[in-house]
């Protein structure tokens, strides 16, 4: 069987992500943006989980081609296909998680705040249909810029009365992934024991590594810490000019979404036993989004690991302080947003 390794805390996963004719669960999964860069790879990497009855696919075009290609591979799920505002409320119906990576994508020189104005709009629209249709899914939000798309779809999600904090994830998984990778790289480690938890937002110096709490435990000198945390901060960025114009990270991102779908389904699964870093409404700092680690269960959060935050050393804790005025400026950007659409 064809595996695909996630990080550790996902070895479980690894176990359950394999070609098999027998499905293990029965839990509907909807992807909104579906044929785009990252839906597309996402779309594959979900077609491919036993935890996965049904598998729906909604965009504004192209999706109906992906639908039948993808609707070829013996893997259980049922693959259905829904194009423009007219179907999408149909997408949603019954599903337990919601994955959006709809909106645009960056280009050379742009931040990822740049895309506001046109991703702001495209998460209202989604969040508020998904409000209508399936208000108790977990709803992963991929489109950028993450900072403030979270908190838009939060502030969409109380004007209709159904806001649950413990269901709404900005997904961070990437952060965590590209750390694992640079830091096993850096260090000769063996990639399967590597484990960075990221913390912060998502998006340059709000990314913040917590090389400290690497496990297992290595010890770094100044210059590799700084070296390594400039380089996860950037590596959206490194992506963004390698394909000089064609978009930014898609396959590495939907690898990362993949791994994020997948342990939310074992948390909803009843595994009692599943961590991920991800933007979540938090009361770990004194800002009211933050990525951290998170212990996901049947409904959700079941808690925020504080302990992460605990002991930093002082490039940490500085790195935390400058972060927050970014941070707080993006939260509160996608708050007024949110809010003015009343
Ligand atoms: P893409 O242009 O390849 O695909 C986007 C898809 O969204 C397209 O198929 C488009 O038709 C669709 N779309 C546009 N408006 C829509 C709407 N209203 N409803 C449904 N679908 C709609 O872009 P991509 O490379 O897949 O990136 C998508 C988003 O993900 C971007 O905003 C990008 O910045 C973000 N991203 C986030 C992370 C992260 O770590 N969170 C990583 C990579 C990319
Ligand atoms: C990433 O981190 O790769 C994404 O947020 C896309 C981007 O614009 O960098």
């Amino acid at each position: 069987a064809l595996r695909a390794s996630f990080a550790p805390r996902a070895q479980k996963a690894n176990q359950n992500f394999q070609y098999s004719l027998q499905p293990q669960a029965a839990f509907k999964v909807a992807v909104l943006g579906a044929a785009g860069g990252i839906g597309q790879s996402l779309a594959l990497l979900i077609k491919m989980s036993p935890l996965v009855s049904s598998l729906n696919l909604y965009d504004i075009e192209n999706v109906k081609g992906v639908a039948a290609d993808l609707s070829h591979c013996n893997t259980p799920s049922q693959v259905q296909d829904f194009t423009g505002a007219s179907e999408l409320g149909n997408s949603l119906k019954g599903v337990n998680v919601v994955v959006i990576p709809a909106g645009v994508p960056r280009k050379p020189g742009m931040t990822r705040d740049d895309l506001f104005n046109i991703n702001a709009g495209i998460v209202r629209d989604l969040v508020t249909a998904v409000a209508d249709n399936c208000p108790d899914a977990f709803i992963h939000i991929i489109s950028n810029p993450v900072n403030s798309t979270v908190p838009i779809a939060a502030e969409i999600l109380k004007q209709k009365g159904v806001y649950d904090p413990k269901k709404l994830f900005g997904v961070s998984t990437l952060d965590v992934v590209r750390a694992n990778t640079f830091v096993a790289q850096k260090k000769n480690l063996k990639l399967i024991d590597v484990d960075v938890p990221v913390v912060g937002g998502h998006a340059g110096i709000t990314i913040l590594p917590l090389l400290s709490k690497t496990k297992p435990s290595v010890s770094f000198t100044d210059g590799e810490i700084h070296e390594l945390t400039v380089r996860i901060q950037n590596a959206g960025t490194e992506v963004v000019e390698a394909k000089a114009g064609a978009g930014s990270a898609t396959l590495s991102m939907a690898y990362a979404a993949a791994r994020f779908v997948e342990s939310s389904l074992r948390a909803l699964d009843g595994d009692g036993d599943v961590y991920e870093c991800s933007y979540v409404q938090s009361d770990l700092t004194e800002l009211p989004f933050f990525a951290s680690r998170v212990k996901l269960g049947r409904n959700g959060i079941e808690a925020l690991i504080p302990s992460d935050l605990q002991g930093l050393t002082e490039y940490e804790q500085k790195s935390l302080e400058a972060l927050k005025p970014e941070l707080k400026v993006s939260i509160e950007k996608g708050v007024t947003f949110a809010q003015k659409q009343t």
